[in-house]
Parts: structure tokens; sequence; C-alpha cells
């Protein structure tokens, strides 16, 4: 049906209106919403005031794997546009913005003994932009662009990473924990390790089929808990800030009900999300039992000496275990699992011994492995609660790609659908989600598919000498989300979400009250009017009114 959206500012208070049971489509008091870029993708500036270069520039120059044959020197150019992008963010109400810190901008070799003063300052003003405006620095340490000079020495393959990492750590915290409270260490470990695996995937595009993931996720994971027991021990007790990890999930659908393929699943989930999770937040730390089990024995009869899972010290296993603050989870799809035919299957990894496959009647979207599968979230929270004990989730980023253009209507869809799954995993489930984070702000440069994708709420116009960023449907929705604290229930009920018919008058809800948000007390009334939906948002400010057609 078509429909319109017509949102009127009045400077005046709202009335009390009875109002539907909305509670499952209400965030939590105290519950945080953002949005994410990581520096490669967006920065730009790849050799400007000092910056030294790193795996992705390299990458991006070099290998013939980008689809587009594009790079990320320029990107979004939030180098020079930092303060458009701060706008951007007040615009939309957010709480926290989760940006990374480009590694060989700070320190252009990787190593301490020398600082770049200019890639201080660009971080130093950008974290006190965030913060003049009440949006909280959630800052991720790295995200995918290791300095050369150290993948030249073997990157995270090679141990020894782990030290270089918590020195780079330490000039972070004494830089920049005065301010910010909210740190991410690693970005994804499990997409960093296949860079180790095949030249194709990601940088350095390593080619050690088997044997480099595991190298690199074994760094990885140690690399996470030095800074986590660093900042322990150097940093904490005077900035009182929180240390966690973001890992990527993927919900694993068992493909029918037999005992063989629900096995499947659990092999799928272990291998993929528990190798890095177990050690960190598993009760007796170390990787999965049947991760190690399963590699091991095939290592063995492949005819190595030892097994290609390095395995992890017991001093090792102890500093790993219970070295977090949160759980950050990415998630953006499911995929479903079944246990391989022996005579017919072939499989791509001989390790997790699964058949993974695709739901028929799920949306796609721009990246072809993304389907849209919103209740995934839901059944990955709750396993992450069973096997963590409901240890506090930060969902870091979630998020849908398109071809770019501005009435980005599935955008939204996916963003409330997901939303409202993970309400319903909160309320209804007891799972312990504290924060939701939309990937991305910005249209950037998505690793091996360039620029020919996008998963951003503003549009970034690369052709404009200005690069201009230009909000997109999606991104006024969000903004109401962020300031209701409530799902719309219009959007719910085009995806399904609730039955019950919406077009009676209901009230809002007063936001949770943040001092940037202060302002925004509002109620609204929504109303059907000749097959036209109408929303009026009845203010005691005046955010700038606005009207668009879906
Ligand atoms: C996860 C990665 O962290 C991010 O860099 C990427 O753009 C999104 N997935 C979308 O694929």
């Amino acid at each position: 049906m078509k429909r319109f959206w017509v949102y009127i500012n009045l400077i005046t208070s709202a009335w009390g209106i009875s109002h539907h049971n909305v509670s499952n489509h209400t965030f939590p008091t105290d519950f945080m919403i953002g949005i994410a870029t990581s520096a490669y993708q967006t920065e730009g500036g790849w050799n400007e005031s000092g910056k030294g270069v790193n795996i992705w520039d390299t990458f991006s120059h070099e290998s013939p794997w980008i689809v587009d044959r594009s790079t990320g020197d320029i990107a979004a150019d939030s180098y020079h546009l930092y303060r458009q992008d701060v706008e951007a963010l007040v615009q939309l109400g957010v709480d926290f913005y989760q940006f990374s810190i480009s590694w060989s901008r700070i320190l252009p070799t990787g190593f301490v003994n020398e600082v770049n003063q200019a890639g201080v300052d660009y971080y130093n003003n950008l974290i006190n932009e965030l913060l003049k405006n009440h949006i909280e620095p959630m800052v991720v340490m790295y995200h995918w662009d290791l300095p050369q000079q150290l993948q030249d020495l073997g990157g995270w393959a090679n141990p020894v990473m782990a030290d270089y990492f918590q020195d780079y750590a330490r000039v972070l915290f004494s830089m920049f924990g005065d301010r910010v409270k909210w740190w991410i260490t690693i970005s994804d470990p499990h997409s960093i390790s296949y860079g180790y695996s095949e030249p194709q995937s990601y940088a350095p595009g390593v080619n050690a089929s088997g044997v480099g993931y595991y190298l690199a996720a074994y760094t990885l994971i140690t690399s996470h808990a030095n800074v986590y027991r660093l900042y322990e021990q150097e940093f904490r007790s005077k900035q009182r800030g929180k240390v966690g990890i973001t890992l990527n999930g993927e919900w694993y659908e068992p493909k029918t009900d037999s005992q063989e393929d629900k096995q499947a699943t659990e092999m799928a989930m272990q291998f993929v999300l528990g190798l890095f999770a177990n050690p960190i937040y598993g009760l007796k730390g170390d990787y999965p039992d049947v991760v190690k089990n399963q590699v091991n024995r095939i290592s063995a009869a492949e005819g190595y000496h030892r097994s290609r899972l390095r395995k992890f010290s017991p001093d090792e296993i102890a500093t790993v275990k219970g070295a977090y603050d949160f759980f950050g989870l990415n998630y953006y799809t499911s995929r479903t699992t079944r246990a391989p035919k022996p005579t017919t299957d072939v499989k791509n990894n001989p390790d997790i011994n699964v058949i993974f496959g695709d739901f028929s009647n799920a949306t796609k979207s721009a990246v072809p492995y993304y389907e849209v599968v919103p209740w995934g979230l839901r059944k990955i929270l709750n396993w992450i609660k069973k096997e963590y004990k409901n240890v506090p989730v930060v969902i870091t980023e979630n998020g849908f790609s398109d071809d770019g253009k501005v009435n980005d209507t599935e955008r939204t869809k996916y963003l409330v659908s997901h939303m409202s799954e993970m309400l319903k995993a909160v309320h209804e489930d007891g799972c312990n989600v504290i924060a939701y984070t939309y990937w991305s702000l910005l249209d950037s440069f998505e690793w091996n598919l360039g620029y020919t994708v996008t998963f951003g709420m503003y549009q970034v116009n690369y052709s404009n000498p200005n690069i201009t960023r230009i909000p997109k449907s999606s991104a006024y929705v969000f903004s109401e989300i962020t300031r209701n604290r409530n799902l719309p229930l219009d959007y719910l009920k085009i995806t399904g979400e609730i039955s019950e018919d919406v077009t009676d008058i209901y009230s809002l809800q007063h936001r949770n009250s943040t001092p940037h948000h202060s302002a925004a007390s509002c109620k609204g009334i929504f109303f059907n009017y000749s097959g036209f939906y109408f929303y009026v948002w009845l203010a005691t400010v005046t955010y700038g009114g606005y009207i668009f057609i879906s």
C-alpha cells in the first residue's frame, strides 16, 4: 500500500492518550543505541600528515581481488570531514559512535618509538567533538588495518604481535582513556584470520589454508587478553572504562529436526563463534572441546606432527579466561546447517564438516551471502546467554546492504525487524543485551566489494568535490527510534511483527533522559485516513520537521 508519513513538529506539550501494550517494543532504561564506521573504510587521507602504510593500503593498491579495483585512499574523507559526521550523529540522536583508530596513523611503523602527532590530534579532535555533543565514543583499537611493517614480520600469524598490540594499546589508553570509556580491542577476529588463509579473502591475503587461520586466531585472542589485563592493572582504577572484543556471529539453523543436523548446527556455532568466544567467555576457557578434538584428529591424519590449531599454555588459558567486561556481537545473517552425506557432498572446510545452505524464502541484500533473517538474532542471543552465563552483550554491528538509494525502505525494515527480535530476546527471554549499533553511519569502502554495495544511513556522494553526505529515509526512522525509545509500530505491522490493528491512537513513551536528549520529550498520534497512515508528533521542542514518502 502506498503510504505517507507526515511528521509535524509543534511547539506544545503532548496530551495523554490511551495506548497499546508496547512494552515489547520499548528499549530498557539505560539501553544504548549507536552507529558505527571503521577507519580504513571511511577516513581516507591514506598517506597524509605522517600516516604509515597499512595492509589494506597495500592490498587495495596491489591485489586483483577488489571487484571494482577501488581503494580507501579517500573513501568518505572523514579525516577531513569528521565534523560533518558528528553533525549527522547529532541528527540521528545516538548515544554513542563506534569508530576505529588507524594504528598506522598514530604509530606509522606500528612500533611505539615513533608517534605521529597529527594522528593523535585527529582522534583527539574527533573525541572532543563527540563529547561536546554528548555522544559517547566507543573506540575500536583494531579494525583490520595492521601497519605494513608489522605484517612484514608475519602479522597476526606471528605470536609476538600480542606484545606490539599491547604497546599500541598502552599508547591509546594513555592518550585517550581520560575521555574514552568504551574500548573494543579487536573487531571480528574470524574475518581477520581469513586474511591468513586465502589470498582472495581479506588483507594481507596470505595463502596458508588450514594453518594460517588458526595461527592468527591464537594471536588475536592472546592479544585481546593482554590488552584487557593491561587495562585492569594500569588504567582501570583511574579511567573506569569497559573493555571487550567484537566477535562475528551467524545463527546456524538445523536444516531438519534430525539429531545429525542439530549436531551440525552445534559444530558450526562452536567453530565460527565458540572458537573465539569460549577461551574468553567459557566456564573452562580454552577452545571448545569439539573444535580441539576435530582439528587435532584431522591434523594427525593429514600427517602433521602437531595440531594445526595452536595450543594455549595453561598460563595463557588463565589470562584469557574472563578477559572481558562485555561481549561484542556482530550479527548480519543466518544460514542453514546439515550433516554431510558421506558419498555425495563436497566439503569446503573438512575441519568443520558441515554443509551450509541458504533460506529459500529469505529477503536478499546486495551482499549475496547476507540473507535477511531477523529471527536468527534472537536465536544467537539465546545461544550466547546459555553458553556464556548471560554475559552483557553489546550488538556492535547489524546492517543491511543495497545499491545506495536514498529511499531505502528495505534498510528500515531490516533495522526495525532486527531491533524487534533483539527486544523479544531481552523482554521475553531475559537476554542481557545492553546496546545496539547499526552498521553503518556512512556508505563506505566495503573491503573486497569496494564501493559496489552500501550499508550507510547516509549516502556519500563521491563525485561531488565536497563528498557530501545525504540522509537516507532510514536515518529519519532511526532518529525517531533513538528519541522515542520505542519501535515504530507501523513498520512492525508491515513486517508482520504485530497482528492487531494500530490505526487508532497511541502515545509514544518518553525517552530516557540523557543530557543531549532531554529536550526531546514527546508524544505522538498515529491514524489512518483514506488508506494513508499519518503520524503526528507533538514535541516540546522543534527538531526540524520532515516528510517522506515510501
Ligand atoms: C563486518 C565488518 O566489521 C565491517 O567492516 C563490514 O563493513 C561489515 N561487516 C559489513 O560487511
